[in-house]
């Protein structure tokens, strides 16, 4: 930072800045994300940047105060991120792509042919949570690209995948460069993933790292189907929370979708509760596709456990916890699970 410090002093001296804690705020951050300054308009435009977040994060935990919410909001890596680069790593048009599967029939499970009721069979303890099981790898980081619906598609696979081969974290990047009906970078739907991984199967990571977070864009497709592990054959569309819960608990991890408020950028703890007005379909910053891997509570606030694909330095460790059983954001209306091939899907409670 010595080398752009001209430029930050005439900075806040023309934006009436109090210099002293900003220049240390805005090193720590530096420091702790490891930014790379290229130049002095890179650095001019991250220091803008972070002090327009700065702004906003200040204005956001008012509000969450004002209205005795609990979870914490922090300064994030996306602090020298611009509301146009944000707005790139979320999905605009992700609810346009609500096609119904097409690999099974029916489509939406029958509520009653699939949970009789009353013979649900609760866990006991109100919670579960794969990270326990060791099946769960580490938090990935899907960069400055919008393919967070590749990464979900492939959270709602892995889990189940090494529970029953003992291997494997998938190329997110194969999706993003073959799997033409979605949109790279800049968007996609899990559905179409499925569809498209049923088709031609998945490599492994190693076999094809994921570069597109650097890149910012998609590549030209690189993997025969031939060269691939990973097959799936078929998902369901959950309809209720018992059937979350459930599929949860005997299959594996799903994804879902939300519409994103302005808070996810800035969690770092707690039970986000968020202000429903802020993600609602009038009122979002875009939409992002995640996987649920657990559900729990505490004092009495029910929550999903969220694997995020935003690095292991957003949020708990990577993850969130999301309030439970309000469909906040949408998070309850579109929770698709996959089923491995030659695995069956449970049909019965009993079993
Ligand atoms: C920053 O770089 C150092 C040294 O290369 C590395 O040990 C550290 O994990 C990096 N931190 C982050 C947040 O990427
Ligand atoms: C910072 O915020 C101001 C006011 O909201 C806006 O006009 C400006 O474009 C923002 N700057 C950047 C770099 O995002
Ligand atoms: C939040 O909004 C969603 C979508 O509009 C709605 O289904 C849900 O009931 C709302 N939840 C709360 C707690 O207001």
């Amino acid at each position: 930072m010595r080398f752009y410090l001209i430029f930050f002093f005439f900075f806040v001296a023309t934006n009436g800045l109090s210099a002293a804690s900003l220049k240390e705020k805005f090193e720590r951050f530096l420091e702790k994300n490891n930014v790379t300054l290229t130049d002095a308009a890179d650095f001019l435009k991250k220091l803008k940047n972070y002090v327009n977040r700065s702004g906003q994060l200040d204005k956001l935990r008012e509000k969450l105060k004002a209205r005795g919410a609990k979870y914490t909001l922090d300064e994030t890596r996306f602090m020298d991120w611009s509301d146009e680069d944000l707005r790139k790593i979320v999905i605009n048009e992700v609810f346009v792509f609500d096609v119904p599967p097409t690999t099974e029939e029916p489509s939406v499970i029958p509520k009653l042919r699939w949970f009789p009721s009353g013979r649900r069979k609760r866990s006991s303890s109100g919670s579960f949570d794969w990270r326990t099981s060791g099946l769960v790898g580490p938090v990935k980081d899907q960069g400055a690209c919008g393919s967070c619906w590749a990464f979900g598609a492939i959270g709602a696979i892995e889990v189940q995948w090494k529970k029953h081969y003992n291997t494997g974290t998938f190329s997110e990047q194969q999706i993003v460069d073959c799997d033409k009906s979605n949109n790279a970078c800049n968007g996609g739907s899990f559905v179409t993933a499925f569809d498209y991984i049923i088709k031609n199967g998945l490599a492994v990571s190693a076999d094809y790292p994921y570069v597109s977070g650097q890149t910012k864009s998609g590549g030209g497709c690189q993997v025969p189907p031939k060269s691939t592990t990973v097959t799936i054959d078929r998902y369901k569309w959950l309809q209720s929370i018992d059937q979350m819960e459930y599929y949860l608990e005997t299959v594996g991890p799903f994804v879902i979708k939300i519409y994103v408020p302005m808070d996810l950028f800035y969690y770092s703890s707690g039970i986000f509760v968020p202000d429903n007005s802020t993600c609602s379909p009038s009122n979002n910053q875009g939409g992002h596709i995640l996987t649920v891997v657990g559900y729990g509570s505490e004092n009495g606030q029910a929550f999903w456990i969220v694997r995020n694909s935003w690095g292991d330095r957003w949020g708990e460790g990577g993850y969130i916890r999301f309030a439970k059983g309000e469909n906040h954001c949408v998070i309850e209306a579109y929770p698709y699970i996959p089923a491995i091939k030659g695995v069956l899907m449970p049909t019965d409670w009993n079993s």
